[in-house]
């Protein structure tokens, strides 16, 4: 009988791990600015940038009131635009793709992290508040220009 119990106790405990488990890969895919490879869109071919309408100029465009759609090109090495120039106080969805292998977008100091891989979108919003600079460092190994591999995002009044 003390075995039986204790064998439900463990069968209970084991249970319970693997919900937590998946509870927290769940709310990792989902939590607030974490942007995950799945979260992309339509495949883009990674050569012919530059006949995209929206990357074959990398900018920053005004869609409503307080809202700005950025276009970004993470390329060996280097981001464009660069500075990335948004208004204070408003939200910001950045678009990024790469023209040659993967790279890191990383917005230093805060949670906004991306994944970029060529031939796909990635996607993440955030919300910009005092005017202020930001460093973009790319987390992801490149090559041999991987550890200079950085930009700016200025957020200005
Ligand atoms: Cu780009 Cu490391």
């Amino acid at each position: 009988m003390h075995i039986h119990a204790y064998e439900k106790l463990w069968l209970a405990l084991s249970i319970g791990l693997i919900l937590a488990l998946i509870g927290t890969v769940t709310y990792g895919a989902v939590g607030p600015g974490v942007a995950m490879v799945a979260d992309t869109q339509p495949t883009i071919d990674p050569t012919a940038l530059d006949e995209d309408e929206r990357f074959s100029e990398p900018r920053v465009e005004q869609v409503g009131e307080n809202e700005y759609e950025a276009y970004v090109v993470a390329r060996q090495f280097g981001f464009q635009p660069d500075p990335i120039v948004v208004p204070a106080n408003s939200t910001v969805t950045f678009y990024i793709t790469s023209a040659d292998v993967i790279h890191g977008f990383e917005v230093a100091g805060t949670n906004a992290n991306a994944m970029v891989v060529p031939g796909e979108v990635s996607e993440i919003t955030v919300k910009v508040e005092e005017p202020q600079e930001y460093g973009l460092i790319c987390n992801e190994y490149c090559g041999a220009g991987h550890h200079v591999m950085e930009g700016k995002i200025h957020v200005v009044s």
